[in-house]
């Protein structure tokens, strides 16, 4: 097979291209395979980086891993930073989440004490507080949490710099979509299975190393056998973009609002843009923007913070999240030799990108994947070969 290179990445969204980047930088030959790279979810998304505000009943082993991406960012984004010479908007400004009514107040002191047991770092603030902290803030609002350490990037920065980091390190882009994993073998007879590389439209492109790596489309390709195969499924979310004044910011930090038992967030740009978000949908890979969708971010948007109406709406769009049955990524080997999953990240893409990129690499190379990773393998879900 021609070309031939040290690592295929099949996926060029932040999961992949941080995996190319990561691997590139440490010196392998890497390819990846992607019509349209940095154009799926991870443009869409909001780029919230809030394990603790995020953070929900019986996922706690999720939180740990979530918790350990979060430490990485900073060094991510300053080598990413460095490597590339653009600033990539990350900023350490903390999330405040606001309760609307006697209900979502309930909700919010649930959540407070979840938090609480589980050690999180987070302040419960009056009304008035939170007004103080961020006057756009409804007046009506019952009480608020402070998580400081919540942070945010931008990231269409972000993955436009993953794009220009790993050109510069030498990441090869086929701009192609990828129709088949090539499988030497079957798992689980004598001489197992081994990849050997990708198929595209019109080209076979060779290596011992590939990275599935496909968001929600990770299950899609021909040539997984049996029980490789993610068990991944797009999750809609539909998200608005609004454009205010960057001298006189609406808000200057994250804002995640429960209103009447549903949950708007309101991420606050350098520039002035308002990232409203999002919808949680089972339909397929439909990305349709519905009139509704909007309709009920905006009504739920305006409860939390009524000035977003004098806002211009630049932009509303639909994302596809890579949901996986416990909720929490897939990353790591599989029974085929040389074969890495790293998908099924579904609310948490950019969140997990620098650990799950130094995981790839690490397993890339040979050597010991960082230990928070272990609980996410893979193999937890496979299937015996039928
Ligand atoms: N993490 C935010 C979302 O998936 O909408």
């Amino acid at each position: 097979m021609t070309p031939r290179y040290d690592a295929i990445v099949v996926g060029g969204g932040a999961i992949g291209l941080s995996s190319a980047w990561r691997m590139a930088r440490a010196g392998m030959e890497v390819a990846v395979v992607d019509p349209e790279p940095g154009r799926g979810a991870s443009w869409v998304a909001a780029g919230m980086l809030g394990p603790v505000s995020e953070v929900h009943y019986g996922e706690e082993g999720l939180l740990a891993l979530t918790m350990a991406s979060a430490r990485r960012w900073p060094s991510f984004a300053a080598e990413l930073e460095a490597d590339t010479g653009s600033d990539i908007g990350y900023r350490t400004t903390g999330t405040l989440v606001v309760d609307v009514d006697d209900g979502d107040r309930a909700w919010s002191e649930d959540l407070f004490r979840f938090q609480c047991s589980l050690g999180l770092e987070v302040e419960r603030l009056s009304s008035r507080r939170v007004r103080e902290l961020e006057p756009a803030v409804a007046p009506g609002v019952r009480s608020g949490l402070l998580v400081k350490g919540d942070h945010q990037v931008q990231t269409r920065r972000f993955v436009s710099a993953l794009l220009a980091a790993a050109a510069k390190r030498g990441v090869t882009f086929h701009h192609q979509p990828a129709t088949a994993v090539d499988v030497d073998g079957a798992p689980g007879t004598a001489g197992g299975a081994t990849v050997r590389g990708v198929h595209c439209d019109g080209t076979q492109l060779g290596a011992p190393v590939v990275v599935l790596a496909a968001g929600c489309w990770s299950g899609s390709l021909a040539g997984l056998p049996d029980g490789v195969v993610p068990p991944v499924r797009p999750v809609k979310g539909q998200i608005l973009r609004l454009s205010g004044d960057a001298e006189r910011p609406l808000l200057g930090r994250s804002v995640r609002g429960l209103v009447q038992g549903a949950s708007v967030y309101l991420v606050p740009r350098a520039d002035g843009t308002l990232v409203v978000g999002a919808t949680m949908e089972e339909q397929g890979f439909d990305t349709t923007v519905t009139a509704g969708a909007v309709y009920e971010l905006l009504r739920d948007a305006r409860r939390v913070v009524p000035g977003v109406t004098e806002l211009a709406l630049i932009e509303a769009r639909a994302g596809l999240r890579p949901g996986s049955p416990d909720n929490a990524p897939l990353v790591g080997a599989t029974t085929v030799d040389g074969l890495l999953l790293a998908t099924g990240h579904y609310r948490n893409g950019i969140l997990l990108s620098p650990l799950t990129a130094d995981t790839v690499a690490a397993l890339a190379a040979g050597h010991e994947p960082p230990a928070e990773m272990a609980p996410f393998r893979p193999t937890r879900f496979a299937t015996a070969p039928s």
